[in-house]
């Protein structure tokens, strides 16, 4: 395999366009892709694994079962190998069964058990894809990252007219390339992350905290793995399990994180600061629990270092710093402040006073900054927004 190509693993489900899989494989092959096709039972009464075999010149799988004894298992043997895998035509049913993480065929086990961006392209008839349960399965999978690649509008096999035509083949190829060209182009850099609130203590069980869930961090630390980066995670208290193939450093208190941060920032590449890091910390924590009668009138509290503004003074730090700014009011004017005064080259400033965005939810919508202009994304997921955070962020790392 050259370096460039990358493995594309095409999963087909039992759809009439299944017929049209097999434009997309051969324009996946064309471009010096290495295509890997599996297909569900269904997918096989439309077309025969053979056509996909023949095109793409390597085995076509379908059982789960069918593996050589001794051999690696199939399915997670394909979802380590994909650079991406797309499921075209994607049947209501199968995209049902990924939205809750069903695995009873090779497909779906494929698809469950795959670390790669996954690009779905739906295909059904138009009251299938209406119907509401069809579309909070779809809204369960954008939220996780997945790309779907909606279906047009026209007169569907079944004679009905309306949306759940197969999307046109470049438009599903597209999609495909847009998740290929990001596939390990973070290979080699050093990605230090941190993710969380701290907990800033009051006596040994009780603290000045926020609510920040982890969530926003672990996904950019999760996508920059995918992307090959090297990975250091730095996070405050969260129930998240560690993203895979990172390290992970668990800390409480932004003291701790300063010192956890400061010792890893001159070996960074990229540093990106989404810790909702408390400014403040009671200035003379009890050793022993406060009793209740005991209550103090007040908690002085003293102030924490900026981990970002400090880093962005230290000479010997040279990644490119991405901060983010959680604001209440003014946000744009805020975030810019920000920007300028911590000398960070891109902010990711989002409207925390909407609790339906930022702290503990799946979406957020944010602006990502830069000294050159704003841009806002819309609602969208976490993980959307660590694609993009990461998309940019390597646009400002130096030519390697
Ligand atoms: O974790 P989630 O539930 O997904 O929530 C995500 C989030 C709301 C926490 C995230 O989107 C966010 O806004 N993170 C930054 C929160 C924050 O501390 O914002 P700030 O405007 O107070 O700080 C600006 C920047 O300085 C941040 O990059 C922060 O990490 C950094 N900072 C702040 C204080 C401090 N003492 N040291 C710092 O380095």
């Amino acid at each position: 395999m050259t370096r460039n190509q990358k493995t594309i693993v095409v999963g087909v489900t039992g759809g009439i366009a299944a017929y049209k899989t097999c434009e997309l494989v051969r324009a996946l092959v064309k471009r010096g892709h290495r295509v890997k096709v599996v297909m569900t039972e269904a997918a096989t009464r439309f077309v025969t694994p053979l056509v996909f075999r023949t095109l793409t010149n390597e085995p076509v799988g379908v059982s789960l079962w069918a593996d050589e004894p001794g051999s690696p298992v199939h399915h997670v043997s394909l979802a380590e190998e994909a650079d991406v895998m797309v499921i075209a035509p994607c049947t209501a049913n199968v995209i049902a069964k990924l939205a809750h993480g069903r695995a009873d065929d090779l497909l779906t086990t494929t698809a469950l058990a795959t670390e790669a961006p996954l690009v779905i392209a739906p295909a059904m008839n138009v009251h299938m894809w209406r119907r509401d349960v069809t579309q909070a399965n779809l809204a369960a999978l954008s939220a996780r990252g997945v790309t779907i690649v909606e279906p047009g509008v026209g007169e569907l096999a079944c004679g009905d007219v309306g949306e759940g035509r197969l999307a046109p083949v470049e438009e599903i190829l597209a999609a495909v390339e847009v998740e290929t060209a990001r596939a390990r182009d973070l290979e080699g850099v050093r990605v230090l992350v941190t993710a969380g609130g701290t907990h800033e203590p009051i006596d040994p069980v009780r603290y000045v905290g926020n609510r920040s869930s982890g969530k926003t961090g672990f996904a950019i630390a999760a996508e920059a793995v995918r992307r090959g980066a090297e990975v250091t995670l730095v996070t405050g208290p969260t129930h998240l399990a560690d993203p895979f193939g990172c390290t992970v450093v668990r800390i409480q208190t932004a003291l701790e994180m300063h010192a956890a941060v400061m010792e890893r920032a001159a070996d960074a590449d990229l540093v990106v600061m989404s810790a909702a890091v408390a400014d403040f910390r009671p200035a003379d924590p009890a050793d022993g629990k406060i009793k209740k009668a005991e209550a103090p009138d007040r908690i002085t509290l003293v102030g924490n270092p900026d981990i970002l503004a400090e880093l962005g003074q230290r000479a010997d730090v040279r990644a490119v710093l991405v901060g983010f700014a959680a604001e209440t009011s003014d946000v744009l004017e805020h975030a810019r402040k920000k920007l300028a005064a911590k000398r960070c080259h891109l902010i990711v400033a989002n409207d925390v006073s909407d609790p339906s965005v930022g702290f503990g939810t799946e979406h957020n919508r944010v602006w990502f900054i830069t000294s050159s202009g704003a841009e806002e994304t819309g609602l969208t997921s976490k993980n959307a927004i660590a694609r993009t955070l990461l998309d940019r962020a390597r646009k400002l790392l130096p030519a390697r």
